[in-house]
């Protein structure tokens, strides 16, 4: 895709999964990639990656939830080559227990992670990227367009990227920067191995998820769609969209009887998973 080629793309949680495989793909375009997530071995294997298909990659070591660290990880981009385009945040950290049973320290880590990470990359990168009229792209989920039973804080957190970025879009709109977000369901990716439970700490055995499993160059493509058709949503799969639309003119209770089945409560014991009945 042409019109990629030379353009400056930061992406946070660029070390793995959705924000890797989409350095890789946006660098085989010819665009200059920067990856920011806390793995400097990770990091440094991407930016090899890009190398070995004849790109060029920046490793920058940030933790999403320090501001700090995300005015350098734009300015360092900025240093290096010279512009921004493109960011996409896509660090990101999961959370599966039914509310009552969670800690308030996991709930707040999964905020800060999401949303305060978006939060300060996009705060920082604004400035560059509105020189370039580019794109502002965050990575949220469908579990911040419904409620769903044992996403509550996962799903709070990307309701707000949802809010700041439906509110950003209108704010920019004069100012010709594209504003998108990209709504996944579930991907094969790491994310559900490392998925936290109500302590805060990794489920040792990762409840199973109960729907189909996304292969990560598909959420690729809808990524690659967004940004080069400047599209204001991507939902994966698309067919969710009137799926959304159809549950909503029913009164939600379609979706809330197939989801109350889905995402039963998890009984579960420290670090384990005994989930019952979600393995629909
Ligand atoms: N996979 C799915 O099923 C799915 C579905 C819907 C939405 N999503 C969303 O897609 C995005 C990418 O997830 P993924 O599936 O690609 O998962 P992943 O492979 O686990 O990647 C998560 C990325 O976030 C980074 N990260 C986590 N905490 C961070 C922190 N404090 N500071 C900086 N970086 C941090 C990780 O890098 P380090 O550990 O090196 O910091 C890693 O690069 C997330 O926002 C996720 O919520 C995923």
């Amino acid at each position: 895709m042409r019109q990629f080629n030379n353009k400056v793309v930061l992406i946070t949680g660029g070390s793995s999964g959705i924000g890797q495989a989409t350095a890789l793909r946006l660098a085989s375009f010819g665009a200059r990639v920067a990856v920011a997530a806390r793995n400097q071995d990770a990091l440094d294997a991407t930016v090899a990656r890009i190398a070995e298909r004849g790109g060029t990659g920046l490793a920058i070591q940030t933790d999403v939830t320090i501001a700090e660290q995300c005015r350098n990880a734009v300015a360092k981009t900025v240093e290096r080559f010279g512009q921004l385009d493109i960011l996409i945040c896509s660090a990101g950290l999961s959370m599966r227990a039914y509310f009552e049973d969670s800690e308030l320290p996991a709930m707040e880590q999964v905020v800060r992670v999401n949303f305060f990470g978006t939060l300060y990359a996009t705060h920082f990168a604004l400035e560059h990227v509105k020189k370039q009229r580019g794109s502002l792209v965050s990575i949220s989920s469908l579990t911040g367009k419904r409620g769903i039973p044992s996403y509550a804080i996962y799903g709070a957190s990307k309701y707000a990227i949802q809010g700041l970025y439906d509110a950003l879009r209108l704010e920019l709109r004069k100012d010709g920067v594209h504003v998108g977000v990209v709504s996944p369901g579930f991907v094969d990716t790491p994310l559900r191995t490392n998925v936290l439970g109500p302590d805060g700490r990794p489920w040792s055995n990762p409840p199973p998820p109960p729907f189909r499993i996304w292969p990560v160059e598909k959420c690729v493509d809808r990524i690659v769609w967004l940004i080069a058709r400047r599209k204001r949503q991507a939902l994966i799969p698309w067919f969710t969209g009137p799926l959304l639309v159809l549950d909503h003119l029913l009164g939600d209770r379609i979706g809330d009887f197939i989801l109350a089945r889905k995402f039963p409560p998890m009984h579960s014991a420290p670090g384990s998973w005994q989930g019952q009945g979600s393995q629909g």
